[in-house]
């Protein structure tokens, strides 16, 4: 079993009248890379720099095991961060850039050369000790604020969206470099993004923030397979949300029926409506199967519209009858590659979930 090294309780902060986090609660386990993702403004940074304590909440608590950190100052927090723009000393050398927090900390000279010149090593920068932050390339600086956070050895590594500057090539590389580094330190990681991609592939779980709450918090399989809300739906991925009603459920299933008639299982959770409420049929493009439109087939009758080969993949924008339009996606070997707009064909849902239709 996972143990907990780091909560939030209830954690609100205002700016004036305006609520920028809050209430949020959440448990961050020993070893786990943690990622807060959501749009722009949704409280990612506020939330880091109440756990980093550059911020106060104005209710809830933080606490890392039994310690309550709520009136710790940051050099206390046993935490290193990394800011967005990394906010190197620009008149220090890297080594100096990266003794900063041992020499707070009283280290010894000797103890200082041997933590940076390892720390530099790790992060894939050796030899640079001499030289200042303006004689280094983007993604080189990005390894040295990284090997600043990580020399004092802190419990908790916090990382304010670190790559957002860095070329897209470079980019997905660091993502790869510091996974590895995060695993093999076993550093506990709290990682802040507004690229899902990032966030999936660097990530054990996911909170998906929106307007200062989780939304959702999981691993990305379960915000990708089963969002709860149609919020997550739109936000992770791709995704079709057809209007219909709610004619059955049970246990963890619904029966939605779309106009037209067409009655299709779904997955159900917490937030899904009642018999008789109308409903959203969450369909991702991988999971509609195709077949010819037959008399008496099974599945929507539906129009391509348009095609799109991008290589890999064949999109197929389709239209059903009463006019909802559902996203499909197919490998582009087998017999729909060729598929052209004005076909009609039978398109089947397959594991598909039942969301109340909500805000937008
Ligand atoms: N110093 C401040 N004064 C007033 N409002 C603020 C202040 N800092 C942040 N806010 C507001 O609080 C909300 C959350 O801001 P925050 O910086 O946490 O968002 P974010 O998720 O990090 O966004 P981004 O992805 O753009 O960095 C926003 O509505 C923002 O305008
Ligand atoms: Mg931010």
């Amino acid at each position: 079993m996972a143990s907990t090294i780091l909560s939030l309780r209830d954690v609100t902060k205002r700016y004036g009248a305006t609520l920028a986090v809050g209430p949020i609660s959440l448990e961050v386990e020993t070893g786990e890379f943690l990622t807060l993702l959501g749009p722009s403004g949704c409280g990612k940074t506020t939330t880091l720099h109440i756990i980093a304590g550059l911020l106060h909440p104005d209710e809830g608590r933080v606490t890392m095991g039994e310690r309550d950190l709520t009136r710790v100052a940051p050099p206390y927090r046993d935490m290193g961060l990394v800011f967005q723009n990394y906010a190197l000393f620009p008149h220090k050398t890297i080594a100096e850039n990266v003794a900063f927090g041992l020499r707070m900390r009283n280290v010894g000279k000797p103890e200082i050369a041997r933590r940076v010149a390892a720390m530099l090593d790790l992060v894939g920068l050796p030899g640079v000790e001499g030289r200042f932050p303006d004689q280094l390339s983007g993604g080189q600086r990005q390894r040295v604020a990284l090997a600043r956070a990580l020399v004092i050895e802190p419990t908790v590594l916090l990382l304010d969206e670190p790559l957002s500057n860095l070329d897209a090539l470079l980019r997905k590389r660091m993502r790869l470099e510091l996974r590895d580094i995060q695993r093999r330190l076993g550093i506990t990681t709290i990682f802040v993004t507004h690229d899902q991609d990032e966030a999936f592939e660097m990530s054990d779980r996911v909170a998906l923030l929106n307007a200062g709450r989780i939304e959702q918090l999981g691993p990305p399989e379960a915000l990708y397979d089963a969002p709860a809300t149609r919020f997550v739906a739109e936000f992770i991925g791709e995704a079709s949300l057809l209007e219909g009603r709610i004619v059955g459920r049970r246990d963890g299933e619904a029966a939605i029926e779309l106009p037209g008639g067409t009655v299709v299982a779904a997955a159900a959770g917490p937030g899904t409506p009642g018999v008789g409420q109308s409903a959203l049929l969450f369909v991702r493009p991988e999971r509609v199967s195709l077949g010819p439109d037959q008399p008496g087939a099974a599945g929507l009758r539906v129009r391509v519209e348009r095609r799109v080969f991008s290589g890999e993949v064949v999109s197929f924008a389709l239209r059903t009858e009463s006019g909802q339009s559902l996203l499909c996606k197919k490998p582009s070997v087998g017999e729909y590659r060729a598929v052209e707009p004005g076909t009609w064909l039978r398109a089947t849902p397959i594991e598909c979930r039942a969301l109340a239709a909500g805000a937008p």
